[in-house]
C-alpha cells in the first residue's frame, strides 16, 4: 500500500515519527514534507497530499498540522477526498469503516506521537464495510459533483 504523507510545522516531529513506523511496517511512503522544521502555510501541504490521494499515486494520505482541523479542511476541497480530522481511536477506525475516509488528519499539538501512531494503525489496517455506507459516500459525491 503506497501512503502519501505531510506536516507543516505544526506536526514536524510527528511527521517523521509516522514515516519511520509506517516505512518499518512495509508500507511505501511518500514524503511530501516539511523536510525541515520552519513555518509554512497547511493548506500549500494539503493540495500535494489530496492530489497524490485523488489521483491514486498513492492509497491513503496523513496530514499533520497544529490541530489537524486546517489540514482536513484544505484537503476536503479536493474533488474525492474524504479527510477526517481524529484524536481518539474510535474515529480513526470508522472513518475507515463508515466513510472510507482516504485521508487521516491529526494534530501534533492535540495527541502524542504514541497516540498518532495508534491512530495510523488502525486508519491503515482497517478496510472500507461498504454496503449502505456506500449508498451514504455516493450521496457526498453528489453534493460535490453539483
Ligand atoms: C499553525 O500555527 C497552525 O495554525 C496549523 O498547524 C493548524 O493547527 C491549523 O489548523
Amino acid at each position: 500500500m503506497k501512503i502519501a504523507i505531510g506536516c507543516d510545522h505544526g506536526g514536524f516531529d510527528h511527521k517523521n515519527a509516522i514515516k519511520d513506523h509506517l516505512t518499518e511496517r512495509g508500507f511505501d511512503v511518500t514524503d511530501f514534507g516539511i523536510y525541515e522544521n520552519k513555518s509554512v502555510d497547511y493548506p500549500d501541504i494539503a493540495l500535494k497530499v489530496g492530489t497524490a490521494v485523488a489521483n491514486s499515486t498513492c492509497d491513503l494520505g496523513i496530514l499533520i498540522c497544529g490541530t489537524g482541523i486546517g489540514m482536513s479542511l484544505a484537503a476536503n476541497k479536493i474533488k474525492g477526498i474524504r479527510a477526517a480530522a481524529c484524536s481518539e481511536h474510535f474515529s480513526a477506525k470508522y472513518t475507515r469503516l463508515h466513510n472510507n475516509s482516504n485521508i487521516l488528519c491529526l494534530g501534533g499539538r492535540v495527541i502524542g506521537v504514541g497516540t498518532a501512531l495508534e491512530l495510523v494503525d488502525l486508519f491503515v489496517d482497517t478496510p472500507f464495510e461498504g454496503g449502505r455506507h456506500q449508498r451514504r459516500i455516493d450521496k457526498i459525491s453528489n453534493i460535490e459533483n453539483n
